[in-house]
């Protein structure tokens, strides 16, 4: 890699038409490695490519949910795989931002009848996320839930709370495009985002014609068994962390996640005694100018000591929030294959989870 950089990585160009995808990607299957499925078991490689069409059947689900009233917070809770949803609806929304919070722990935040919640919890068995459905519905907040199954679910319909419904037997991670669809779709009837139809019909056009895989090959290569350090301007901040995510489930690899400028008042002065590290920054050609000054600067530092890719947004909003968070989740795809793991069981996880015992 020289000196570790592939300059303003512009993935706008890595693009092929539709006629010709079935047949690069029989190719690209050839190339690497040749026997991905014997790997890849329950076939996250469909769940990655398939994301544009999940992303619309979901939001396209939910026309029979309607509102009465106005709210004055979005509250969002849910964890891990799922929990994701709700910070990169932070990343998309620019008018009604501070009116939205997300919660990753047990307990909401003073919430009251005026407050949207929406619990998300792609198997409706979160320990964290029951908490604060029961919070919520004592308090008197607007309740949706997005689940699959599981308690959620039986408790949506015990309480008459509405739910979303995703389908069953993916890993939740991989369900992402449908409890985002879903909670893009809640936040747009709540009226806390604009109608996002027409992003949404070009996010999913764009997404369906670009081949994002040859450069998620390259970098997986690349990266090995380097431990990752992700960095993201502001406008991009849940993705890096969802990479950061998909890089510790899916190829089980150690990633830390960190945003620009907060990084350099700090993490840079560690650089010159990291050893083998390898680091990705993801920004956007929206970035204010001393924005992009900053991450052109970091990449420029950084790449003295370990090797850097920069990747430079260049669609419009929605569009490069889903294209870099698929980009992404090819590449911790790619490395698992490399490393050959499968990318979809969570062993440790579920462990966890049942050492945890019951939850009352
Ligand atoms: O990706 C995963 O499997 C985890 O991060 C889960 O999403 C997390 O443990 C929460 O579970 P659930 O998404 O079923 O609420």
């Amino acid at each position: 890699m020289g000196n570790g950089n592939i300059d303003n990585m512009d993935h706008n160009e890595i693009e092929i038409n539709n006629s010709n995808y079935d047949q690069q990607q029989q190719e690209e299957e050839k190339k690497f490695p040749e026997d991905y499925y014997k790997i890849d078991k329950d076939l996250m490689y469909n769940h990655i490519r398939d994301f544009p069409i999940y992303l619309r059947e979901a939001y396209n689900s939910l026309d029979w949910l309607k509102f009465d009233t106005t709210f004055s917070r979005l509250i969002i809770a849910g964890m891990g795989g799922s929990g994701i949803a709700g910070e990169v609806l932070k990343d998309y929304v620019t008018e009604k931002k501070n009116k939205i919070i997300t919660i990753h722990d047990y307990e909401l935040v003073d919430v009251n009848e005026q407050d949207l919640v929406v619990v998300i919890s792609y198997s409706g068995n979160t320990e964290e996320a029951i908490s604060c459905f029961k919070e919520a519905f004592s308090k008197g907040a607007k309740l949706v839930v997005i689940t699959s199954d599981g308690k959620l679910s039986n408790m949506c319909r015990e309480y008459r709370v509405p739910y979303a419904i995703v389908p069953q037997g993916i890993a939740p991670r991989a369900a992402f495009p449908y409890l985002f669809g879903n909670l893009l779709k809640i936040a747009f009837l709540a009226g806390f985002i604009q109608d996002p139809y027409e992003e949404i019909q070009e996010a999913v056009s764009t997404l369906t014609r670009r081949d994002l895989r040859p450069t998620a090959i390259e970098i997986a290569k690349k990266i090995e068994n380097k431990p990752l350090i992700i960095y993201a301007t502001p406008s991009l901040r849940a993705v890096a962390y969802r990479w950061k995510t998909q890089f510790n489930e899916n190829a089980k690899h150690i990633a830390f996640f960190n945003e620009l400028p907060e990084a350099n008042h700090n993490e840079i002065e560690s650089y010159r005694y990291l050893t083998n590290y390898f680091l990705i920054i993801l920004t956007s050609h929206n970035e204010k100018h001393r924005m992009k000054k900053r991450a052109e600067l970091t990449k420029n530092l950084a790449s003295k000591y370990m090797p850097v890719v920069l990747f430079n947004a260049k669609d419009n909003k929605l569009t490069s929030i889903l294209s870099m968070i698929q980009l992404g989740d090819w590449i911790s795809y790619y490395l698992a294959l490399w490393k050959g793991l499968d990318p979809t069981p969570t062993p440790l996880i579920n462990e966890f989870k049942k050492q945890m015992g019951p939850f009352v």
